[in-house]
């Protein structure tokens, strides 16, 4: 089967190298893809926002399957013209990637189905916002409602920076049109997980759980970043909890949106906040999760190309997933001043030495080849992924694999799986 895959991060990367070993795949082409996806199938030099020209692509190159990797294509409708023209899909259609893009949309159907989550407000003027942010005297969090690449939430201790910021969103556009409304909610207490789910529009397969480092600094200190690193699974989510947040989350949103006439096909990611009342959700994602696929698709056994057909055709039912035992941890190296500004084209070393330890993966998120070389080219460079016995075993390896691998200004947290050894 010949496959279009949509996107360049790492969370791509580790697809395509999943995808690479099925047995249906007989062509992968990833647009526009990294120098990793490069050696699991061919580049395509088409953006993944260029909908329109992707459509084209799968059209002339008679593309059977389409998987959209990141939520931009997603939430700019790419998944309804791909329908439209005949071509199948995984990930879902622009109504129902709402619930990514449009956080002000979320969370009203999440109150409308009862799903536990923070208390908030949604405002589309600043002078709304300012007021009742004012008449707070506890922490809040500001959040653009529209897609802003995971950098959109501000957690604000002091109610007065949640003006600041709030300001900033609506009236200086940090976020461009992403910023027109805002929710401002309570900060919750707790530890987070992620909660990975294939919807084929009626079951529901939970994937195992994983948990993300969102903040730029050790001690989960600094700004959000799109994701410093990840483990699975996470400690913290038990089957019970797990349990849990499928019948108190998963069912009732999946039905919310059957309900509301855009059924929800794809993997949807939902956020979880445990805290000491229970699970509370966070934000709810239409694809998966950067970077926790790939300790995740480190630990499925399963042809991934045979579960996003399942997926895909709504028969989830027919197929089991079987996982590695072992804990897998990702380290992501990033390029110096992310998520702030940074440079590119730094040359980077190493990726032999590493990735030829047994159990480790670098996956790829930006880099390029340039001649010879491969270079740095986005803020999240590397996801250096390894599994071990123990998530101590696994996080000892992916250090180790990282400190064989060097570029200019390369930084990354030195405490990725911390949280899960303690427990
Ligand atoms: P989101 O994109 O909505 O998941 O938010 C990004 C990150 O901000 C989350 O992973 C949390 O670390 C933090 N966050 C979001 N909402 C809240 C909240 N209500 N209370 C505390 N932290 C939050
Ligand atoms: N790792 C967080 C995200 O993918 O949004």
């Amino acid at each position: 089967m010949k496959v279009l895959l949509v996107g360049s991060g790492g969370r791509e990367h580790a697809i395509a190298w999943k995808l690479a070993k099925s047995k249906k795949l007989t062509k992968l082409y990833i647009a526009p893809g990294n120098a990793g996806t490069a050696e699991c199938g061919e580049n395509v030099p088409v953006a993944a926002d260029k909908i329109e020209k992707l459509v084209d692509f799968a059209k002339q190159n008679k593309i059977k399957l389409v998987i959209i990797g990141p939520e931009v294509p997603l939430a700019a409708g790419l998944a309804d013209l791909l329908e439209s023209a005949g071509i199948k899909v995984f990930g879902p259609g622009k109504e129902a990637a709402k619930l990514e893009a449009d956080k002000a949309f979320a969370k009203q159907l999440m109150r409308a189905v009862s799903i536990s989550t923070a208390e908030g407000q949604i405002f589309d003027r600043f002078e709304d916002a300012k007021a009742f942010i004012a008449s707070r005297d506890e922490a809040v969090v500001i959040k653009a409602a529209g897609l802003a690449a995971g950098k959109g939430v501000f957690v604000c201790d002091d109610p007065a920076d949640g003006i600041i910021i709030a300001e900033k969103i609506m009236c200086d556009k940090m976020f461009g049109s992403a910023g027109e409304k805002i929710i401002v909610e309570d900060k919750l207490l707790g530890e987070e997980a992620s909660i990975l789910a294939l919807v084929d529009g009626r079951n529901i397969y939970c994937l195992e759980s994983s948990q993300d480092h969102k903040a730029i600094g050790e001690g989960d200190t600094g700004p959000n970043t799109g994701g410093m690193g990840a483990y699975s699974p996470a400690p913290i989510v038990t089957d019970k909890l797990m349990k849990q947040i499928s019948r108190e989350v998963l069912v009732p949103i999946v039905d919310g949106m059957n309900r509301n006439g855009t059924p929800y096909k794809g993997v949807l990611y939902a956020g979880i906040m445990v805290t000491a009342a229970g699970p509370r959700v966070l934000e709810f994602n239409v694809r998966f999760g950067d970077p926790e696929t790939q300790p995740i698709l480190m630990r499925l056994k399963n042809d991934l190309l045979e579960v996003i057909l399942a997926v895909c055709n709504g028969r989830l039912d027919d197929i089991t997933l079987n996982w590695d035992s072992r804990p897998a941890v990702c380290v992501v190296m990033a390029a110096g001043g992310y998520p702030g500004e940074y440079e590119k084209g730094k040359e980077i070393t190493g990726l032999k030495e590493a990735a030829a330890m047994k159990d480790v993966v670098v996956f790829h998120a930006g880099t390029k080849k340039l001649d010879s070389r491969i270079v740095t080219n986005g803020g999240r460079v590397l996801g250096v992924t390894a599994l071990g016995e123990t998530i101590s075993a696994a996080k000892q390896k992916a250090y180790e694999a990282v400190e064989k691998i060097k570029f200019d200004g390369a930084y990354y947290r030195k405490d990725i799986a911390d949280k899960a050894i303690r427990k």
